[in-house]
């Protein structure tokens, strides 16, 4: 996607010396666009558990260049640093699958080989992303156009939780994908944009692409979905995901459980969108199987922004002393999904709406 006019993906190896790998520091956006140069498996681990990158598909592809960088130092250090880089984040699977990929592809690769190795495989994993997010927009585009239709062409309004844009992952989306390419076909769209405390992924990165891609969209209070969906106006929901259970469960931010539950009980469509790294199959109950990330109190009791003579600062929010528990994701089960949107088409959020797309993963 573009920045100011000049197009970026989320992850890149830096073409100055083909080898340092560049991202976004999402901590800073929306108030400074800063590129991070990574040079070694250390500053990955960093970037990844300090969410200066974040959302399951850029965390698994961002791993993936986190090996490379390190046996580019030294070729026998595979299986530790992919130990390490596993460690960051529990909740969303794509790391897992990346660093299981890169795994299979270099275990039995001679020594000298394996950095450049690392080096393609990555690279693959990053082109891969690029086109399941751009598939996800073509099957999610029928739904906007269907809500459309039956708007009589009028504003077709999509409430969306956390941030699943191009932001996080390698490029598109996979919430946003469709959404992009619906205002792009000039389909008049508006995003409900939830603000996502505690670390505010809505109002901050969400927003902040869809401005910067010219999307109508209006930031609001996480409380705010239940009665806007009350008040018919929302007209769909769709969200991203960390990890889907071959049952079809789903865990994203935390928050979305409470989206798919008014969404039920207003008869708004919810739709989740993941590209097939994300999907677990593995394990069947999402609630009972899928890992909780617990973040750091100080994301609950604090708030980061900008004071008005343009610096960002951090204050406290809670009363002083009052403890705080941070759940990072919750998990939406399947009875509240009315639908998956992948690579491959849609499907119902079930074993067997997944396996009719997916046949290889279930055999
Ligand atoms: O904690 P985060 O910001 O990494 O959580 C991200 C989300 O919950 C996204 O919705 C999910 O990863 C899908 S990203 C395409």
């Amino acid at each position: 996607m573009r920045i100011a006019g000049i197009p970026y993906r989320s992850v890149w190896v830096d073409p100055a010396d083909g080898w340092s790998v560049r991202i976004f520091d999402q901590t800073r956006l929306p108030w400074a666009v800063e590129i991070l140069r990574l040079t070694d498996e250390e500053q990955v681990v960093h970037a990844i558990r300090s969410m200066q990158v974040r959302g399951a598909p850029l965390i698994g592809a961002v791993a993936a260049y986190g090996l490379a960088l390190a046996l580019r130092r030294d070729p026998a250090s595979l299986e530790a640093a992919a130990e390490m880089l596993g460690r960051t984040r529990p909740t969303a699977v794509n790391l897992r699958w990346a660093l299981e990929r890169m795994l299979a592809r270099l275990r039995n690769t001679p020594l000298p080989e394996r950095a450049a190795a690392a080096y393609a495989e990555a690279a693959l994993i990053c082109d891969e992303d690029v086109a399941m997010n751009e598939a996800i927009g073509r099957h999610g585009l029928p739904l906007i156009e269907e809500a459309a239709a039956r708007k009589g062409g009028g504003r077709v309004n999509i409430l969306t939780h956390c941030n699943a844009g191009w932001i996080a992952t390698v490029d598109w989306g996979t919430a946003l994908s469709p959404i992009y390419r619906a205002h792009d076909a000039g389909i008049p769209v508006h995003v409900w944009v939830d603000e996502t405390r505690p670390r505010n992924q809505g109002a901050a990165l969400t927003a902040w692409e869809l401005g910067a891609h010219g999307v109508p969209h209006t930031v609001v209070a996480d409380n705010a979905g239940g009665h806007l969906m009350q008040r018919g106006e929302v007209d769909l929901v769709i969200v991203g995901t960390d990890r889907v259970t071959r049952r079809g469960d789903v865990a994203n931010k935390i928050g979305t459980y409470l989206k798919a539950l008014a969404a039920k009980d207003n008869g708004v469509p919810f739709w989740v969108a993941l590209p097939s790294p994300t999907l677990d199959t593995r394990i069947a109950d999402g609630v009972a199987e899928i890992p909780i990330e617990e973040r750091g109190a100080s994301e609950v009791t604090e708030a980061t922004g900008l004071l008005p003579d343009g610096t960002v600062a951090t204050v406290r929010v809670a009363a002083a002393g009052s403890p705080a528990a941070n759940p990072a994701f919750d998990v939406t089960p399947a009875r509240l999904v009315t639908g998956l949107i992948t690579e491959r088409g849609r499907c119902e959020a079930s074993e067997a709406g997944l396996s009719s797309l997916f046949p290889e993963r279930f055999a």
